[in-house]
């Protein structure tokens, strides 16, 4: 069998690192994480192992979004710093060969955006027509309302227009009309604007939501897709080594869309699998996950997953059943002040009641099935949230640097939002301490780093009469092993993971493929322990196995 040999692309076994801006690091003492604060910590994102980072949006904004409500695509938020600071930050991130791209969200603007200034003044001007307006607020009645918690409609009416605007989230975020081919234009030149400077490339907020159409409602419409596809062109002709990766939090079949044939994006955030994480953990069956992945694989050339287990929204419980959601509140919902729209704004940590076994397990799922990961800051080192804190902002308080006031996040005592803090919770508490939760993942990304399978080979499930534990095997491709004949490369790492609050004995069938006998790489025991066959595999623990 002959198989073609595309190279792989950067992106696909990458380890990204996702930074709100305004809560990393603060070099005023003003209370507000800053650009330059960013770049005086890529000594310890580097010493940790990232690859590339994620910027939340840092435009300019009246922030009733976080960001994500954009009145000027072109200008830096001036709390954030100056246009030449971050230029001075992709200078620095290549310089240590790591990379860097952004956040677009482009289904909609800030009112506040000159667009929607010029758009609600002056119908038949050059901006009349960039939003969707209208007179009746119950058209498309199919879509749903996504922030449950602040809207009751998806139209809010404009009294300097006199007219209804379409808004998929806030009435705050205006949606830009697709129909309108200036609009494409404008988008493609902002993109311009920013890769100009050399970025790596782009996270596509809300991206499924940029048509409207009676009857079929506006999500993931064959006119979005298209769309996708145009910008998709843009960058392969102009930026042909940057990579989009999509948020589209839609049920799975219609997730994959977003590849298309490897004509749409990039990567895909893994929206079917993150969910299915924790309800293995809440129901200790690793039947949510095998039952998913047959839906993930065989990916078009190029094509890759984002994982993920939180980032700086809710943790959704958009796409599964309502069987599920339950499931999902009563195991991680215990107090109904920590809800958001229809998700839960926890942390990791938390979220695992801060077990150590439960935090190490999400993580080996999150490197070790197919697909880059994602990590989310300061859940490296086991973070904790918020819940008296509005909305998301509850999963957004400062990184926590140092123990004591400021967390060595800032000097101000009056932080964007306040600090958490926790004894043993910090960066600097944890660094030099072998046995801690942040030298663990570091040492997590640096196995999974040795082993580029995890990411790009494929995933086989072996079937195990143990409902609780995960046993898969994960094998380079064909097309990547360097020498066909290197009995190294062509060598299976066996995965397994126990979601029982019990230790377990290993059946024989778990170590079939390594001849009865593995040896730890990572895990819950110390590296380099053998395994056979009866061993136990502690509560809540993995080993990623080699042969001998
Ligand atoms: C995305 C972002 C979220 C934001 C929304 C609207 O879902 O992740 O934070 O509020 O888009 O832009």
């Amino acid at each position: 069998m002959t198989h073609a040999h595309i190279p792989r692309r950067w992106y696909e076994n990458a380890v990204f690192y996702q930074i709100l801006v305004g809560v990393f690091n603060d070099t005023e003492g003003r209370g507000i994480g800053t650009l330059k604060g960013i770049a005086e910590k890529l000594d310890y994102l580097q010493w940790l192992g990232i690859d590339c980072l994620w910027l939340s949006p840092f435009y300019a904004s009246p922030l009733r979004d976080d960001g994500y409500d954009i009145a000027d695509y072109r200008a830096v938020h001036p709390d954030y710093g100056t246009m030449e600071d971050f230029e001075d930050l992709i200078a620095a991130v290549h310089a240590r060969g790591m990379k860097l791209i952004t956040d677009l969200a482009l289904n909609h603007t800030s009112m506040d955006h000159h667009w929607f200034q010029e758009s609600r003044k002056d119908p038949h001007g050059r901006y009349g027509d960039y939003y969707v307006w209208g007179d009746d607020p119950h058209r498309y009645p199919e879509i749903r309302i996504i922030f449950t918690d602040a809207e009751t409609s998806n139209w809010s009416f404009d009294e300097v227009r006199g007219q209804y605007y379409f808004h998929r989230f806030y009435k705050e975020q205006p949606d830009l009309n697709y129909d309108n081919p200036d609009v494409h234009e404008e988008v493609l030149s902002l993109i311009d604007f920013w890769m100009d400077k050399g970025l790596d490339g782009f996270r596509l907020d809300a991206i499924p939501y940029l048509y409207e159409r009676d009857g079929l409602g506006g999500e993931s419409l064959p006119e979005t897709l298209e769309f996708i596809e145009k910008l998709r062109a843009h960058m392969d002709k102009h930026y042909p080594d940057a990579f989009m990766v999509a948020e589209a939090n839609q049920p799975p079949a219609e997730t994959r869309e977003y590849f298309g044939d490897g004509d749409r994006v990039h990567m895909v955030f893994n929206f079917p699998l993150m969910p299915r994480l924790y309800q293995a953990i809440a129901t200790s069956q690793a039947s949510p996950i095998v039952e998913i992945m047959p839906e993930l694989l065989h990916l078009p050339a190029g094509a890759q997953w984002g994982n993920f287990l939180r980032n700086h929204d809710e943790l959704t419980l958009e796409m599964v059943t309502e069987i599920e959601r339950d499931l999902l509140y009563s195991a991680f919902l215990p107090d109904d002040s920590m809800r958001a729209h229809l998700g839960i704004a926890r942390r990791l940590a938390p979220l695992m009641d801060n077990d150590r076994a439960k935090i190490e397990l999400m993580f080996a799922l999150m490197f070790g099935l197919p697909g880059a990961p994602f990590l989310y800051y300061g859940e490296e080192f086991g973070m904790h949230d918020d819940s008296s804190l509005q909305d998301r902002d509850a999963v957004r308080t400062p990184m926590q640097w140092e123990p004591g006031p400021g967390a060595g996040f800032t000097t101000s005592d009056t932080p964007k939002r306040p600090i958490v803090g926790g004894e043993g919770i910090s960066v600097a508490e944890q660094r030099h301490d072998p046995h801690s939760l942040l030298r663990f993942t570091r040492s997590l990304i640096a196995a999974r780093k040795a082993h580029p399978e995890l990411g790009i080979g494929n995933y086989e499930a072996i079937e195990v009469a143990e409902p609780a534990l995960l046993a898969i095997t994960r094998t380079l491709k064909v097309e990547d092993r360097v020498i066909a004949s290197d009995p190294l490369s062509s060598a299976p790492l066996v995965c397994l993971y126990n979601f029982a609050p019990h230790p377990l004995a290993i059946p024989p069938q778990a170590l079939a493929n390594l001849s009865g006998i593995g040896r730890v790489e990572i895990g819950s025991v110390e590296a380099g322990t053998e395994i056979r066959s009866g061993d136990v595999i502690p509560a809540f623990g993995f080993f990623w196995l080699t042969a001998q």
